[in-house]
């Protein structure tokens, strides 16, 4: 009997459900639609960013489907993140309000530093003249004033490499309960996942399919050797094998979809099992990091010249 796997604990006592929707690219009049019939389904894990410009339509269902009793808000977990230009201590407050209030929410299951890079207040899009110097111990303290007032009920971080996850650990009071990071069959993150394990810190894997689509992307997960193999034995779509292999490494997974049919099928996880003959083999995949984001390694501006130095050569 597989082992349904639909929560993991966090190290605030709160329990994460396993798959959550992503949202990212998830066009405008499209997103809405994709969060409802998700929610339908039975998903209760929706992933944001303000960044992603889709927040007041997604916070405009989420009122309908409370309203009408489809689900309520203590039984959802609504991630979100704050943007570069908000890393100064005075702005993380303001732009969680923001993102609250876009979410008709009055406090957000977790919260994420997205990235640990920063640019200028006020900056549009991804313009390498606005990168500026981060100073993560001091946004990870507006952070915990976050989680103090009860408005983020749990606090975390995304992009990070196990030597910024550490860096942090070194200096937080209250450690992250969630490191949100690519991660899947050829990304799959062992030094990471070694230090979350052995802190209690919860790794969410994003772009658990391998960001099929997006145009920076070169290589493609779900064509990979052994993910057909085992999907072929087990009579599952690669899709659902590269959700699997995650939630039995014990990683949240968060695939984007805004197709009923396939929001449907990343839901359909839970009665399965990798078995052990097959999951070893996941090890012989070769690895290599599909987002990089160049575009925050900048010679002259911002902290990184290289994306070596942005990943601190995991890469
Ligand atoms: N923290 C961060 O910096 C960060 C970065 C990237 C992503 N994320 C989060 O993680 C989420 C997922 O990552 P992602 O959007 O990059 O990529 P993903 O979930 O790995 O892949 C999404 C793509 O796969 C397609 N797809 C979905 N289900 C499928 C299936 N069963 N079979 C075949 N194709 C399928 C989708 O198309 P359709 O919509 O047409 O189905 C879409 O093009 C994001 O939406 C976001 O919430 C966070």
């Amino acid at each position: 009997m597989a082992q349904a796997m639909r929560f993991f604990e966090l190290n605030t006592g709160a329990k994460i459900p396993s798959v959550g929707l992503g949202t990212w690219q998830a066009a405008p009049g499209v997103v809405g639609d994709a969060v409802a019939t998700a929610i339908k389904l039975g998903y209760r894990h929706i992933d944001c960013a303000q960044v992603y410009g889709n927040e007041k339509e997604i916070g405009s269902v989420l009122k309908k489907l409370f309203e009408d009793g489809v689900v309520k808000r203590e039984d959802l977990w609504i991630t979100s993140k704050l943007w570069n230009t908000n890393h100064a201590l005075e702005d993380v407050q303001e732009a969680m309000d923001s993102t609250l209030q876009d979410l008709h929410l009055n406090y957000l299951d977790l919260y994420l530093i997205h990235w640990p890079v920063s640019m200028k207040k006020g900056a549009v899009g991804f313009n390498r003249e606005d990168l500026t110097q981060p100073d993560i111990p001091v946004t990870w303290r507006a952070m915990e004033a976050l989680y103090d007032s009860g408005k983020a009920r749990a606090i975390g971080v995304s992009n990070f490499s196990t030597k910024k996850l550490g860096d942090l650990l070194e200096v937080a009071r209250v450690p992250p309960a969630v490191v949100q990071v690519e991660c899947h069959p050829v990304w799959q993150q062992p030094k990471l996942h070694a230090l979350c394990k052995s802190k209690g810190i919860h790794l969410t894997g994003f772009s658990p399919l391998g960001s099929p689509g997006t145009g920076i992307v070169k290589i493609e997960v779900l064509k990979d050797p052994v993910l057909n193999m085992v999907a072929e034995k087990l009579g599952k779509s690669p899709a659902q094998i590269a959700l699997r292999w995650g939630l039995q490494m014990g990683h949240s997974v968060l695939p984007k979809s805004t197709n009923e049919v396939r929001i449907r099928q990343n839901f359909d996880v839970f009665d399965f099992s990798i078995p052990e003959d097959l999951f070893v083999k996941f090890s012989e995949i070769e690895q290599e990091r599909l987002i990089k984001a160049t575009v925050f390694a900048h010679e002259t501006f911002g902290a990184y010249r290289t994306v070596e130095e942005l990943w601190d050569g995991e890469i």
